[in-house]
């Protein structure tokens, strides 16, 4: 038997997001809005050996539930041990990565290699259910290709195995992140299964949000790209909703923003100056000068030249 999937107290869910998702960024989604969050994809074979790496980024606090843990790979032994791992370690829910298109994770056999080895899905989601007591959801995508579209039959299976929820991102493997995301075939999995579906790609505005809501009328809404560098999007969004109203950040909120997630990094102990450059530029997206700023930035090398860049912006 399925766990339930808890009701959540908002409509919207943060992407898991390789290098983007962490503790700190998590927390600020949290902050505003996001109604679950999850950590970025993780070997579930590391996590079963307990490497130290990937232990470091299973890393998780109260402040952030419900927070899910994504993992992957085909070994359905490693895939169990590590969801024991991941419960004990205080995660509220286990995503499963059925998806994700990036050549390394596909040599493993792992992410969207599996959508072509349904026998092995249903193996992996039924094992994993059985042995933790809180929910386990599955990502997923159309299919391998658009020759090979099988969405709907993957989520019947999981649903069968025991799977919680379903979040399907709206596009082939093949696509990668091109084209547009397919929201009809989401919606086809929605009239057909009755555990939540959770609706994602090409969400990146209220308006879209509200769109894919009430064409799919899917449970709940996972935000991926519009929310790099723009924790702020899942007020917006949410605030969209509720009133039809549009906000917007100011520059010195965005910059406040920016701070605040280096802060919550360094608590973490998971800062680093490479990071602090990228997320730079991300949180800065948009602000006049912003341009000339990723120039200057690539120049630098400490962290007391990139905070000083920025408080000039
Ligand atoms: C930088 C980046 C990293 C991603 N990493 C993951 C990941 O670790 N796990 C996953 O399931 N999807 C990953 N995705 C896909 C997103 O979760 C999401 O499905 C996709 O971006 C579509 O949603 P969007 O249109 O809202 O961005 C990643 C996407 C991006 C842009």
């Amino acid at each position: 038997m399925a766990k339930p999937f808890s009701k959540l107290s908002e409509k919207l869910i943060l992407a898991p997001m390789h290098d983007i998702t962490n503790i700190a960024f998590r927390l600020m989604c949290k902050k505003y809005g996001a109604a679950l969050v999850s950590t970025e994809l993780l070997s579930a074979n590391a996590i079963a050996r307990e490497n130290n790496a990937v232990m470091s980024l299973a890393l998780s606090c109260k402040e952030e539930k419900p927070v899910a843990c994504q993992i992957f790979s085909n070994n359905t032994e490693n895939m169990v041990e590590s969801a024991k791992i991941l419960e004990r370690k205080g995660f509220d829910s286990i995503d499963i990565n059925f998806g994700c298109p990036s050549k390394k994770i596909m040599q493993q056999g792992g992410g969207g290699a599996l959508l072509k080895r349904k026998n092995k899905i249903y193996e992996i989601v039924k094992e994993v259910s059985k042995s933790v007591n809180i929910p386990v959801t599955v990502k997923i995508r159309l299919g391998v290709d658009k020759k090979n579209i099988n969405v709907l039959e993957v989520a019947k299976l999981c649903e069968e195995a025991g799977a919680s929820a379903v979040i399907i991102h709206g596009r082939t493997v093949d696509q990668g992140y091109s084209g547009k995301a397919d929201w009809n075939l989401i919606k086809e999995v929605k009239e057909n299964v009755k555990i939540p579906v959770i609706g994602n790609g090409d969400v990146i505005d209220g308006k879209s949000a509200k769109e894919m809501l009430e064409e799919i009328k899917c449970d709940y809404v996972m935000i991926g790209r519009a929310a790099i560098g723009n924790p702020f999007i899942f007020k917006e969004i949410n605030e969209y909703l509720k009133t039809g109203e549009i906000i917007k950040q100011t520059k010195e909120e965005k910059i406040k923003d920016y701070f605040e997630y280096i802060e919550l990094a360094k608590k973490y102990n998971i800062f680093s100056v490479k990071d602090a450059k990228l997320r730079a530029q991300e949180f800065t997206k948009g602000i006049v000068g912003s341009s000339k700023l990723r120039q200057r930035l690539n120049k630098i090398r400490n962290w007391e030249e990139i905070e000083s860049l920025i408080k000039k912006l």
